[in-house]
């Protein structure tokens, strides 16, 4: 159902690759919501995924960027100003990626080029973006700006190797920041901390489906989809959250306050009954 919340806004999507992408749903929500949208992401997934085939949908202009360039950020900025004839109200940072995953490496084993790579993808890029925008006042007062985080920013989570310290240091950047844009022009810049979600750069963590049963046990309300997230997006989006700034803001069904559920237990003790036999071999 839509409510209208957007009409008359203008905003950037970063981050849709194909139609299981959390930005794809963001994207389509937003028009529905009557946006008038720019999607970009860089010119390499622009050709290796469908985002050609959503703007054609969606009926909107496409702007190829890499996020970790500013050149990058200042040609997309100028461009979608030219286009929207004025100021953008709000804009969705989707990016991640992480070679240290990619290749294989463990935490205790990173390749630091790879690292820094990681970091200027997945979170610096959340910097160059503000710090850019608000150079070319690109953004209107009262504008929103959220990015995409996971809970393994606080938590530590097997698997999710260096795309944790990635993490912190995206929501850390949105409280950073969010102070700054806020004071000089009440633009609010939040981070939006989401379940285990199956898309191509989710399905890159070691284990990842295990996870997902997991913590769609250990949720009362079960794993947030990428579609539930989108609705949130859309939320804080509108002129619905303008007092809400400098927050990592979760969308988990309620996963970060529980410290086990009935459903996790269950499955926690079959496995200890049939482990029983044998337990003098438990080590961890
Ligand atoms: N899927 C999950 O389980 C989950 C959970 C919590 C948070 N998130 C976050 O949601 C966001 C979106 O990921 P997704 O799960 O929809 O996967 P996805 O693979 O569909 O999206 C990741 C996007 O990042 C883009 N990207 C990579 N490098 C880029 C660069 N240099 N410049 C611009 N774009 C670049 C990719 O092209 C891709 O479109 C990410 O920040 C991810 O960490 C995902």
């Amino acid at each position: 159902m839509a409510y209208n919340l957007l009409k008359g806004k203008k905003g950037i999507i970063f981050g849709a690759l194909n139609d299981l992408s959390i930005a794809w749903k963001v994207a389509e929500r937003a028009v529905e919501e009557g946006a008038e949208i720019i999607l970009s992401n860089t010119a390499m997934s622009i050709r290796m995924g469908d985002l050609n085939a959503l703007a054609e949908k969606l009926n909107c202009k496409v702007i190829a960027c890499d996020a970790s360039s500013v050149e990058d950020l200042e040609n997309l900025f100028k461009e979608s100003m030219e286009h929207f004839g004025g100021q953008i109200d709000f804009i969705l940072h989707s990016i991640g990626m992480s070679v240290n995953v990619r290749k294989k490496r463990p935490y205790d084993d990173l390749n630091y080029e790879y690292m820094k790579k990681t970091l200027d993808v997945s979170a610096i890029s959340f910097h160059k973006l503000l710090q850019t925008a608000r150079k070319l006042d690109a953004i209107r007062d009262w504008g929103s700006v959220v990015a995409l985080s996971y809970i393994a920013a606080q938590r530590t989570f097997y698997g999710y190797n260096e795309m944790a310290d990635a993490k912190s240091m995206l929501e850390s950047i949105a409280r950073s920041f969010g102070y700054i844009y806020g004071r000089d022009k009440k633009i609010r810049i939040n981070t939006i901390s989401q379940s285990p979600t199956i898309t191509t750069a989710g399905q890159g963590i070691k284990g990842f489906m295990d996870l997902l049963d997991f913590s769609e046990r250990m949720s009362p309300l079960g794993n947030a989809t990428a579609e539930d997230c989108a609705n949130y997006c859309i939320v804080m989006f509108s002129d619905l959250t303008k007092k809400v700034t400098m927050q990592n803001l979760f969308n988990d069904g309620g996963f970060s306050n529980v410290g086990m559920s009935w459903r996790a237990m269950n499955v926690y003790s079959t496995s200890l009954d049939d482990m029983k036999h044998n337990m003098d071999k438990i080590v961890d």
